[in-house]
């Protein structure tokens, strides 16, 4: 091969001899549904269960294994249904019960898995148990459910603790006794509205098992487990102060366009991992896995402490008496990787969401540690990574990836940020980086819209925001709304055929016609048939199963990699610099799967990801 020859750098002997696992969630594409958002059968201008079944050939038709759906449980909806009063009920404003039982049943018959969001962190303030804990005095039972404390100063009107909550504001609410006098404070690591419970309590933890055997029953096959490295707090419940950079939720710097803070501490961790390997396995190779504390980062008090994972191991011997592998899938933004891995354990859950990658720039010199890492950290215990690069709580990544300041996760992007996207190059990312994602090995999510190529709304008129951040900043961050503005079905209907009466909680943009599903469907280039495409070679290839051996000799704006999987193999390479780069000679004539943008066979445009058909599997 001659200098500009990918050559395979490959040393995968080293890879763990052990067997792959072949449960579905290994290498699932799971497509995320924010109910609100999805499809709205009544009309109401909020979407619901049945407006979900109506749609479900839609997904059928794009190829997605399962899907989760955000909180559709009983709920004031102070933080769109992230603050649940009663966890066994469907909330009216979805549906009912029933409806559910029918959108699970129609899901099941196309194939499609079900997944629901637990919320166990905290509950709706309207909860009866909160609501109990109330009325009930302080050292009782009721109030022993949450996380009640007294007051520090000579009267108790100073917090417990200086800590502050992940929207805005003090993380401390002081209530009124039921004698009317001032009395002590509960910890909210959210709003007001979302008392934390205390999960040293085994009437909690009673509670709860009951609940996921509540939707198991239902035939749910399994849970997106929300804040799942939140609901143990230090001992003593210290103070602490964040760091100023640092996302909302935990984890790192977000990314930055191309750039990115991100990029840096990738980097300099690449050089060390030049190689990796392969599929997950349902064994870990012994020995690697990581030593908890192993000289990792201070966590907060109220993220990533250890007491979690007894929590997970009870709720994994819940999941394995059902028959049909039920998953547990932590939202953890725990960094680095290797301590999020613990979260994945044999014995804990199934996956959980790899915000690192999501928070990797479009770069391929960050990117490529950070799959390395991913695959290997995770392998290490036994668990496939996951990928993503959208949800509900960030910027979506058509918007994200052109970003030119920063925008920590979770304040989100309004008419006054700095440094926003260009809508054509973010485009352009987002498919060429949505290429990348769907063809590495493992499970990966999808959320709504993200098919469509939908760009974050950044012009929603301020007092249509509904987030809670917004009015705990005083309207500082502008939260989350932008990405969680309904989508467009059918272009020229009334609210783009979300619903029949034009009514949306959020409003949506005047040009999103050519962002309709209708639009896109069956026509050659759209970003619905990009989606369309990986995904079906995906499948035919057994991506999902396969295993990453990086291609050397590429520019080093390139990422090159091979994914083998279980019955073909895929060659990618993802420009993501600024200048057109050559295809490798021995790449020339092979057949080309798909590209992310226009591709003339010989060059591979800025920011765009080409699939090859591997010969050498
Ligand atoms: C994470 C969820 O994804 C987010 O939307 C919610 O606001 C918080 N957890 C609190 O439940
Ligand atoms: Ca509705």
């Amino acid at each position: 091969m001659d200098a500009a020859s990918p050559t395979p750098t490959d040393n995968q002997s080293s890879a763990p001899a052990v067997s792959i696992g072949a449960e579905w969630w290994r290498s699932a594409v799971i497509y995320q549904i924010y109910p609100r958002s999805f499809a709205d059968a009544n009309g109401d201008g909020i979407g619901d269960l049945p407006g979900i079944t109506s749609r479900l050939d839609s997904l059928q038709h794009l190829g997605i294994d399962a899907i989760w759906l955000s909180p559709f449980m009983t709920s004031p909806q102070r933080d769109a249904g992230y603050d649940v009063a009663d966890y066994c009920d469907v909330d009216p404003l979805f549906g009912t019960l029933a409806d559910f039982d029918a959108m699970t049943a129609a899901a099941h018959a196309r194939g499609i898995r079900v997944i629901v969001d637990l919320v166990p962190n905290h509950s709706s303030s309207d909860h009866r148990w909160f609501q109990e804990a109330l009325a009930a005095a302080p050292g009782s039972p009721e109030r022993a459910r949450y996380l009640f404390r007294d007051g520090k100063g000579e009267h108790g009107e100073i917090a417990p603790n200086n800590w502050e909550s992940v929207f805005g504001g003090p993380a401390w609410t002081r209530i009124t006794e039921a004698d009317g006098t001032p009395g002590q404070w509960y910890l909210h690591i959210f709003d007001s509205s979302q008392p934390d419970f205390d999960w040293t309590n085994e009437w909690v933890r009673e509670q709860f098992r009951g609940i996921l055997r509540f939707w198991l029953d239902r035939g749910v096959d399994g849970f997106r487990v929300d804040v799942a490295h939140g609901m143990i707090k230090a001992d003593g419940l210290p103070d602490y102060t964040p760091p100023a950079a640092g996302g909302s939720m935990g984890g790192a710097a977000p990314a930055i366009g191309a750039e990115g803070a991100a990029g840096t501490a990738a980097a300099a961790a690449a050089s060390s991992t030049e190689t990796i390997i392969g599929a997950s396995s349902s064994t870990p190779p012994v020995g690697l896995e990581p030593e908890i504390d192993a000289g990792w980062p201070e966590s907060a008090p109220y993220w990533g402490q250890d007491g979690v994972h007894e929590i997970y191991r009870d709720w994994h011997e819940v999941l394995a008496a059902y028959p049909g592998d039920r998953v547990l899938c932590a939202e953890a933004w725990v960094e680095p990787l290797e301590k999020m891995a613990l979260w994945v354990r044999p014995d804990e859950m199934q996956q959980a969401f790899n915000f690192p990658y999501l928070e990797t720039p479009w770069n391929a010199a960050a990117l490529r540690p950070v799959i390395n890492e991913s695959i290997r950290a995770f392998a290490a215990v036994g668990a496939p990574s996951t990928w993503v690069l959208s949800n509900h709580d960030v910027v979506r990544h058509a918007s994200r990836l052109a970003l030119t300041a920063e925008n920590p996760q979770g304040h989100g992007i309004g008419p006054k940020s700095p440094g926003k996207p260009d809508r054509a190059v973010g485009l352009r990312r987002a498919r060429a980086a949505s290429s990348v994602m769907l063809a590495l090995p493992g499970g990966a999510y999808v959320y709504q819209g993200e098919e469509l190529g939908l760009p974050e709304v950044i012009d929603l008129p301020d007092d249509a925001r509904q987030d809670p951040t917004w009015f705990r900043t005083n309207h500082e961050r502008y939260g989350r709304d932008g990405c969680r503005v309904p989508i467009p079905w059918e272009a020229g209907h009334p609210a783009y055929g979300f619903n029949t009466t034009g009514a949306s909680w959020l409003p949506q943009p005047d040009d999103w016609n050519d962002y309709s599903r209708d639009a896109q469907a069956g026509i050659a280039g759209s970003t619905l048939e990009l989606y369309r495409t990986l995904l079906t070679a995906r499948k035919q290839h057994g991506l999902g199963l396969g295993s990453v051996t990086w291609l050397d000799g590429v520019p080093e704006t390139v990422l090159a990699f091979t994914n083998r999987g279980t019955t073909g193999a895929v060659t990618v390479l993802a420009n993501t610099g600024s200048e057109p780069v050559e295809v490798p000679a021995p790449l020339l004539d092979t057949h080309v799967l798909q590209a992310s943008g226009p591709f003339d066979g010989t060059t591979i445009d800025a920011d765009t990801t080409v699939w090859f058909e591997a010969s050498d599997r």
